[in-house]
């Protein structure tokens, strides 16, 4: 997804195709101590199925209403796609590792503080969190800058409810997420692929917008680690990597925060990252994307949409030069 410099200065690109040299060994690491023996690429991935599945067995349901407008009508990608193929560097670079090693992870106790410029600063555990609004099912659809796409149904709340409940001050111009940085749930950390912690961030009107979904669970039950336990946002019509997985931290900020993404490459991951077809990734069009498990795993092609389709939100950027602030 990035490209990354190397010690001599040539710009060396890698994805889960080109895997850096630490990425590689400390995969191999784990192969290592996961098996004896070797372990080819499909059983690796079967391993990554299995793991998923016996960890959601049993996983606690989420109740909550679905909310009818923004219930998209598409096929939903299957659970078990949406589960085992993942980004979240924290637990490997591979789409296949966060299902097997996310394990690790600890969901609760968990608790966020919200911080920075608001008049009413507070540290909530989970559950207060969640019961700060009434959860909502939506249905998303899920564009990753690497031009895959998935529809997930998510539960959660408009982040809105809980900035009001803060209350904002007047400097508060940006919102920080801060995720959890933590090596001893997180083996990824050990790479240097990424400056951590991963940190997103979102302009106030953007935050505030209704789709801007602080999100709990999918699939009606809680979510699972590979996808952002315990609490991850979701901003459907924004690129996958703004939505930031397993949250601390909420900062209230006067200045346009510095982003995991956009730290690593500027010129490739802007801060805004709107789903946005007529302007290219540097190294590939993003015209078009395939949704997952759809005749099969990478097979057709579909035509991105401005906005991923939520041309509601289109009002946010009236007046701004998408292309320079990409
Ligand atoms: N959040 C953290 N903390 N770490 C990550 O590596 N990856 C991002 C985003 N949030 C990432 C993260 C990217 S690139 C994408 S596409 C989405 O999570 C993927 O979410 P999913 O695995 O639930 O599909």
């Amino acid at each position: 997804m990035l490209i990354k410099r190397s010690p001599n200065g040539i710009d060396l690109p890698y994805s889960s195709e080109i895997t850096p040299r630490e990425v590689f060994e400390a995969r191999r690491d784990f192969i290592r101590k996961m098996a004896v023996g070797s372990i080819a690429g499909t059983a690796l991935f079967e391993m990554a199925n299995r793991a998923a599945f016996a960890q959601n067995a049993g996983a606690q349901k989420l109740a909550a209403n679905l909310n009818s407008a923004y219930a998209l009508v598409e096929k939903k990608t299957a659970y078990k796609d949406a589960t085992t193929y993942n980004n979240f560097y924290e637990f490997g670079t591979d789409k296949a590792d966060p299902a097997v090693t996310a394990h690790t992870l600890k969901p609760r106790p968990w608790s966020v503080s919200i911080e920075g410029e608001v008049k009413k600063p507070m540290t909530l555990d989970l559950d207060s969190l969640m019961k700060l609004a009434p959860l909502e099912e939506r249905i998303y659809r899920l564009r990753c800058v690497e031009g895959w796409s998935m529809v997930i149904p998510w539960t959660g709340y408009s982040l809105s409810n809980l900035i009001k409940k803060v209350e904002p001050t007047g400097n508060a111009k940006y919102i920080e997420f801060v995720t959890l940085e933590d090596k001893k749930q997180m083996p990824g950390l050990r790479s240097p692929v990424l400056e951590w912690p991963y940190v997103e961030g979102l302009r106030m009107d953007e935050a505030n917008h209704p789709l801007a979904l602080l999100t709990f669970g999918m699939y009606g039950e809680v979510l699972p680690n590979q996808n952002g336990a315990p609490v991850r946002m979701v901003l459907p019509w924004k690129y996958g990597f703004k939505s930031a997985k397993s949250i601390v931290k909420i900062r209230f900020v006067k200045d346009q925060p510095r982003t995991a993404w956009n730290i690593a490459a500027p010129s490739e991951y802007g801060f805004y990252s709107n789903v946005n077809p007529d302007v290219d990734h540097p190294r590939w069009s993003q015209a078009t994307e395939r949704r997952i498990g759809e005749d099969g795993l990478f097979a057709r092609k579909r035509k991105t949409l401005m906005f991923n389709g939520y041309s509601e939100v289109a009002s946010l950027y009236s007046g701004m030069d998408l292309k320079k602030f990409f």
